[in-house]
């Protein structure tokens, strides 16, 4: 069984959140404030939700949050789901997104579970520029100090994501090309999204691709390499072989025609798309049913798989959950 939406998309890339707690309050992201939170499951739930999708054909599954290192179990999580095998009999390819915070006493132990890669999440290669967009004091100690821990423990590429916003961090670009040929990491800069808790977004604040690329090849010319075709960022290398950076554009280039993604929301809902306005209670079905009835289940939520976003245009609404009750 291979899960296929009405419009011909493989869905084989599954993101499920372990929690939608945050120990980061980035601007972009988070109001400041307590906001609303769901219950986390237990790991054992969310592993089942998992092993039915993965016996319908997902391929990649990474753990996301809110922070999912803030959960207890994720190293013994980890090592559950390097037990399972894709329909063709493969080893799943694992991945966390993570703000790195708790990186580094955790990037081994992860690694000997069985975790193949890790994608940190990191907006400002200066100290204070970062504090001031976490709102967290020496937080970027502890992220430089777990993006080294993974690279050191062989989680490979080890990937760093960068959301621009204008007049925030726009200045950061050229640094985090540096970054990324000093670290040997992969930085991905990504498009500023309408997914925040708050109202930020606005056309105007997005730093587009071609600004990045431009502002990027005054540093150093850069040339594009291959992609897959789910793949959602567009890659680059620097024009002398070192360092790699990708820029993911759903804003300015939307990808909606090549997703292959759903999501598992850490109180159990999936999610078809980032921008729905509806989810779908799969652990209430799951509590009720047999695996074969949340397979079925799945297969007529999938269905419903919305076909594109609608950033930018008039009847744009947002969606029914910020990011950091999506996961990203
Ligand atoms: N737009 C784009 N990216 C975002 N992220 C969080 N909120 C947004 C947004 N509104 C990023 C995070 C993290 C990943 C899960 O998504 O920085 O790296």
């Amino acid at each position: 069984m291979r899960l296929t939406d009405k419009f011909g998309r493989a869905i084989t890339d599954l993101r499920v959140s372990i929690t939608d707690r945050c120990n980061y309050k980035c601007v972009y992201c988070r109001t400041g404030n307590e906001g609303a939170q769901y219950a986390d499951l237990p790991m054992a739930d969310y592993l089942r939700m998992v092993r039915v999708l993965v016996s319908m054909g997902i391929e990649k599954v990474r753990i996301t949050g809110g922070e999912p290192l803030l959960r207890k179990g994720v190293v013994d999580f980890v090592r559950e789901l390097s037990l399972l095998r894709t329909v063709d009999g493969n080893s799943l390819d694992t991945a966390i997104t993570t703000n790195g915070h708790l990186l580094a006493d955790l990037a081994q132990p992860l690694k000997d579970a069985g975790l193949k890669r890790v994608t940190v999440s990191m907006d400002a290669v200066d100290p204070a520029k970062f504090a001031r967009i976490t709102r967290v004091e020496n937080g970027y100690q502890n992220v430089t100090a777990g993006i080294r821990a993974a690279r050191r423990a062989g989680l490979d590429p080890v990937k760093v994501n960068c959301v621009l916003l204008r007049g925030f961090n726009e200045d950061q670009i050229v640094e985090f090309g540096k970054f990324a040929r000093d670290e040997g990491v992969v930085v991905r800069f990504i498009e500023f999204m309408p997914l925040e808790e708050d109202r930020v977004w606005s056309p105007e604040i997005v730093v587009p691709l071609d600004e990045i690329l431009q502002r990027m090849s005054q540093f150093m010319p850069l040339k594009e390499i291959a992609h897959a075709s789910s793949e959602t960022a567009r890659r680059y290398i620097f024009e002398d072989g070192i360092g790699e950076i990708g820029i993911i554009a759903p804003v300015s280039h939307p990808f909606c025609g090549h997703c292959s993604r759903i999501r598992i929301t850490s109180d159990g809902k999936i999610r078809t798309c980032l921008f729905s306005q509806v989810d779908h209670d799969l652990y209430g079905v799951m509590k009720r049913g047999s695996d074969a009835d949340m397979a079925a289940y799945i297969e007529k939520v999938v269905q419903q798989k919305e076909a594109r976003h609608h950033i930018g245009e008039p009847d744009f609404q947002k969606p029914s959950r910020s990011m950091v009750h999506i996961g990203g």
